[in-house]
């Protein structure tokens, strides 16, 4: 029997487990250790371990003593004995453990040479990051709330930018409902728990989204309507994957925990984001409704528009 668990099957540490030699958690979202441990898996004596990939395996899987959070952040092994070890010690034991590499794994087990490996393993996590991205609940959703935080404090100043110049009685209603709604939002997303992180570069969302809205007023209401269409098209994106990544986690076993809230928690949270993104599309389709600018003029700046905002949003993930 194959000694990889997939997904949604790892159930219990018991059966493999306990029969096998030693239990390896891998981070299967990270490119590297994915195929360092299907190179292992390729070699004999691989079939007696127990390989658990800790990014999906269910909680149980990782057994006693073992978070997810703690699997992911090191390569973790667990001995027959059930003991656990990590880092440099756990590709010591996992190398032992394989007839071909044992010699390595001996050598690595030696412990001036393990204190070497351990340190250069500890340089690889930290450039992990550069390919592997953050996928922890926690600090994802913290990341993905100060964006919105951060888009709808632009979007604000994009109706304000659109009023401050254009004289069209139509553009200036449309403006005035849609700057009511996206302020709306504000007040919701700054009400959310956990509590939202400001992005630290506010001061440029403002004049950013500003600008966003008062350059096209200047063109005409067909710019401001093109431009409202693009930005908004973007928005519904930025929201769909949010909740997708949102029922990922409702739908995990121990979503319970997940970034520390709770199961209703996270459904409240999943809700205003739907209420947000339902009303941003209403505001896309009331954009194309109201005839926007057409040509290529209209769809380079729409692209111009939609690579800003997911600029804009990279960084405010960040800062
Ligand atoms: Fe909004
Ligand atoms: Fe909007």
């Amino acid at each position: 029997m194959s000694c990889f668990q997939p997904a949604g099957h790892a159930t219990t540490p018991s059966a493999e487990a306990t029969t096998a030699s030693l239990t390896v958690y891998f981070d299967g979202q990270c490119p590297v250790c994915s195929r360092e441990v299907a190179l292992y898996r390729r070699q004999a004596g691989a079939e007696s371990c127990h390989w658990v990939d800790a990014s999906e395996c269910a909680p149980s899987a990782l057994g006693e003593g073992l978070g997810r959070e703690q699997a992911l952040a090191r390569m973790h092994v667990r001995r027959a004995d059930g003991e656990l070890v990590s880092g440099a010690q756990a590709f010591a034991a996992l190398w032992q453990a394989l007839p071909s590499m044992r010699r390595w794994g001996q050598l690595a087990g030696w412990r001036p040479l393990n204190a070497v490996l351990e340190l250069a393993y500890r340089m690889f996590l930290r450039l992990r990051p550069l390919w592997r991205p953050d996928t922890s609940f926690e600090r994802w959703l913290a990341a993905e709330l100060r964006s919105d935080h951060a888009g709808e404090t632009g979007a604000i100043e994009i109706y304000r930018g659109i009023l401050a110049v254009s004289r069209d009685a139509d553009v200036r209603r449309f403006a005035e409902q849609h700057l009511a709604t996206e302020q709306r939002h504000l007040v919701t997303l700054e009400s959310v728990k956990p509590a939202v992180l400001r992005s630290r570069l506010l001061v440029l969302w403002r004049p950013a989204g500003w600008l966003t809205g008062a350059l096209p007023a200047l063109a005409g209401p067909r710019a401001v309507y093109a431009t409202i269409a693009a930005v908004e098209r973007f928005v519904d994106g930025h929201y769909a994957q949010q909740i997708s990544r949102i029922d990922q986690e409702l739908g995990r076993a121990d979503a319970g925990a997940a970034g520390g809230l709770k199961r209703q928690q996270l459904s409240a949270l999943r809700e205003t984001l739907a209420r947000c993104r339902d009303d941003e599309l209403q505001h896309r389709d009331e954009a194309l409704a109201a005839g926007p600018a057409t040509g290529w003029m209209a769809a380079a700046w729409a692209r111009v528009v939609g690579s800003g905002s997911a600029a804009a949003v990279v960084f405010a993930r960040r800062f």
